[in-house]
């Protein structure tokens, strides 16, 4: 490390509690956080390592609206879900709070207070995109339009996730709202405002001229070609009404925009923590020898990189970051992950289907880890690093020591005598790894950190094939007794540096070892473990995972693509008919004068329509899309001349004509524009 720091505050970006953890959140972010801390914890450095679940904002009130449920039931279904998977998958958190949690509201509310007090927000009011059906303000993921940098088709107004940039949902073309897919319109609402420009050149200096050599250089071109673009102000508040309320009076009825609270949420979380242990939280976030460290992903870098720094710094009593180290995207076989199209390994789903092998999956995430490139995950390739290098490598290392020890020296450790030239060879390299390892993991490079582990366990390997002391044992028992104490002092080498990598496996091999978890320190020394220090039996460190497993893993991904081709396949065409069988409909514009739900179902609304005709009660399916009372006025088209039909004891006089999608949802067909009851369509 350039600079000793007297404690680590290391964050993990808070995942939204819209749905389950999947391989692509642990690759970008919670196994390479995971592997920071662990190696700093036993380099007996002061860390805090905190996580948390993200339960405001657009992604999660949308997934409410789709259930049809409170936004308050999602968050609880999936925090406690997340929660306790990370937990299971060993990802080591000091505290794992939520942004629901009243410590949070009121620190992110006294944050803003502080900032709004000082004047450091702008005022402004403007025209936003409103939808009119639905009768809400369209920020960030409640609208969607094409990319004005990139093309891409399904951008969202904070941002365009092909190519990164961050927007506005006045820069999209062809808006369209989220919630109904309409066109919305344009009406003024007042909100306060972070003067990103102001703080340019600060962050030049702080950023460009301060990190050009130490942050990744993904995050760095993407923040230096922000500030090269120029910022502008960023609104802070929400016309939404679920997340933080502002708390400020002429505010009333707006939240805090999702991305102003969450990050303070790791603020929130180590105030948490500190009630838990009753220790003091600010040096974690306002000593200047607190080195400050972000986990992301490459979709989170603005985040990171340019608001939250500004809001830190601005307040005026915070640090900010000392590196942001933001990984690429994981792929899967192939395909872009995506919660809502199902192509993912959900985590949950992995620990119940390869129970115990979390060592292998976080083995895999970080031999194939998005460091600079986004990377793809197949299972071929899971399975392949298991059988061939944590088996084949690391296993069989270490389970032909201990075997070959307990058989010719019933478990207990021999004596080394004079090591010969090869030996010491071994031994000296040996003694290179722990900083090997140290210095490729301060400089986030946990893939290199982990091939290191592994060249220690191929180091160990082919000097076992090499000396071949199953042979030797005939001849020179004294030979044989350096061979495996040198092996065995790998072994134990091993058990230390392995545990920020694969904790699991490393305290089995402690175990094996019967050895105490040491420090990084003391890892290095062909000392570790004396002559005469007695063994534990023998397990399996790993297991073959056989083609079964494998097959079975790769069908799952099938049966998901065959059902989301299903999906959005539009149905075929009919059979043919005649111009007579069409004329034979009679269809209507109409009117609806009222509406009311059938009570007891939860389908059918009981509609009163003016067909220019008549007036008639006609039942119709659409509750699901439909709330009765904001439908009344609407003007529709009927079939008025199908033959009546009783549902639920009610007399329906006609069909009312809707749009149906592939995934069954459902819509009016209405007059393009205006024109009386009655009129034929035809
Ligand atoms: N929930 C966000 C995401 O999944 C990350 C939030 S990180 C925090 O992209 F800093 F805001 F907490
Ligand atoms: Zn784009």
């Amino acid at each position: 490390m350039d600079r000793k720091f007297a404690r680590y505050t290391v964050t993990s970006a808070l995942p939204y509690a819209n749905g389950p953890i999947h391989i692509g959140h642990l690759a970008g972010v919670y196994v390479p956080a995971d592997i920071y801390v662990r190696y700093l914890r036993m380099k007996d450095e002061d860390v805090i390592f905190i996580g948390g679940s993200d339960e405001h904002g657009v992604p999660i009130t949308i997934k409410a609206r789709a259930e049809g449920v409170s936004p308050q039931v999602i968050v609880d279904r999936y925090h406690e879900l997340i929660k306790k998977s990370f937990e299971d998958f060993g990802i080591s958190f000091d505290v794992y709070s939520r942004t629901s949690a009243p410590i949070h509201h009121e620190t992110a509310s006294e944050f803003f207070k502080k900032l709004y007090d000082e004047g450091k927000f702008v005022e402004k009011t403007t025209e936003q995109y409103y939808d009119e059906e639905t009768k809400h303000f369209l920020a960030d993921r409640y609208i969607t339009g094409t990319c004005p940098h990139c093309g891409y088709e399904k951008a969202y107004g904070d941002q365009c996730e092909n190519c990164g940039t961050s927007l506005s949902p006045l820069e999209l073309i062809n808006p369209k709202s989220a919630l109904s897919g309409n066109v919305p319109v344009l009406k003024e609402t007042k909100h306060w405002y972070l003067p990103l420009d102001r703080y340019e050149d600060w962050l030049k200096e702080w950023i460009l001229k301060g990190h050009k050599d130490d942050w990744k250089t993904n995050v760095y071109g993407q923040v230096k070609s922000w500030l090269d673009h120029g910022l502008k102000p960023r609104a802070v508040t929400r016309d939404l009404d679920w997340g933080v309320k502002v708390p400020v009076k002429e505010a009333e009825g707006k939240v805090l925009y999702v991305w102003f609270d969450a990050p303070i949420g790791y603020i929130s979380a180590t105030k948490e923590w500190s009630e838990n242990t009753g220790k003091d939280w600010k040096p974690y976030w306002k000593d200047k020898d607190t080195k400050l460290v972000h986990f992301i992903g490459k979709d989170n870098i603005v985040f990171h990189c340019i608001i939250f720094p500004v809001m830190l710094h601005t307040e005026g009593t915070y640090i900010v970051p000392d590196n942001v180290p933001a990984n690429e995207f994981l792929n899967l076989e192939n395909d872009k992950i995506s919660t809502s199209r199902n192509w993912a390994v959900w985590l949950h789903e992995y620990l119940e289907e390869f129970p115990g092998k979390q060592d292998v999956l976080r083995y895999v995430l970080t031999a194939n880890a998005p460091e600079t490139k986004d990377n793809d995950f197949t299972w071929r390739d899971f399975q392949a690093r298991n059988n061939n290098e944590l088996l084949a490598i690391f296993g069989n290392f270490v389970n032909r020591t201990l075997v070959l020890t307990g058989k010719y020296f019933d478990g207990v450790v021999p004596e080394a005598g004079e090591p010969d030239g090869e030996t010491r060879k071994v031994i000296e390299a040996m003694t290179g790894y722990p900083e090997k390892i140290s210095a490729s993991i301060e400089r986030y490079r946990f893939r290199e950190a982990l091939n290191e582990l592994m060249n220690l366990a191929r180091l160990g390997n082919k000097y076992l094939t090499d000396m071949e002391p199953w042979k030797l044992i005939k001849t020179d028992e004294e030979k044989v007794k350096t061979i495996l104490n040198v092996s065995l002092q790998i072994a134990a080498n091993l058990s230390i540096l392995s545990e920020p990598f694969l904790p699991f496996s490393a305290e089995k091999l402690r175990n094996m070892l019967n050895l105490p978890q040491m420090k990084w320190d003391e890892a290095g020394s062909a000392g570790i473990l004396k002559a005469g220090h007695e063994l534990n039996k023998p397990e399996f460190l790993f297991e073959k995972i056989e083609d079964a497993a494998i097959e079975a893993q790769i069908q799952k991904l099938m049966d998901t693509k065959k059902e989301n081709e299903k999906e959005t396949a539009v149905k075929p065409q009919k059979e043919e008919i005649t111009y007579e069988d069409f004329m034979k409909m009679d269809i209507r514009t109409a009117t609806i004068l009222e509406a009311e739900k059938v009570p007891k179902t939860d389908k059918l609304i009981k509609l009163k329509i003016d067909t220019g005709i008549d007036q008639r009660t006609i039942v119709s399916g659409i509750a699901k899309y439909y709330n009765a009372e904001d439908i009344v006025g609407r003007k529709i088209c009927v079939l008025v001349n199908l033959a009546p039909r009783k549902l639920r004891g009610i007399v329906s006089q006609g069909m009312i004509l809707m749009a149906e999608d592939t995934e069954g949802k459902l819509v009016f067909v209405t007059p393009s524009e205006d024109i009386m009851n009655g009129s034929e369509v035809k």
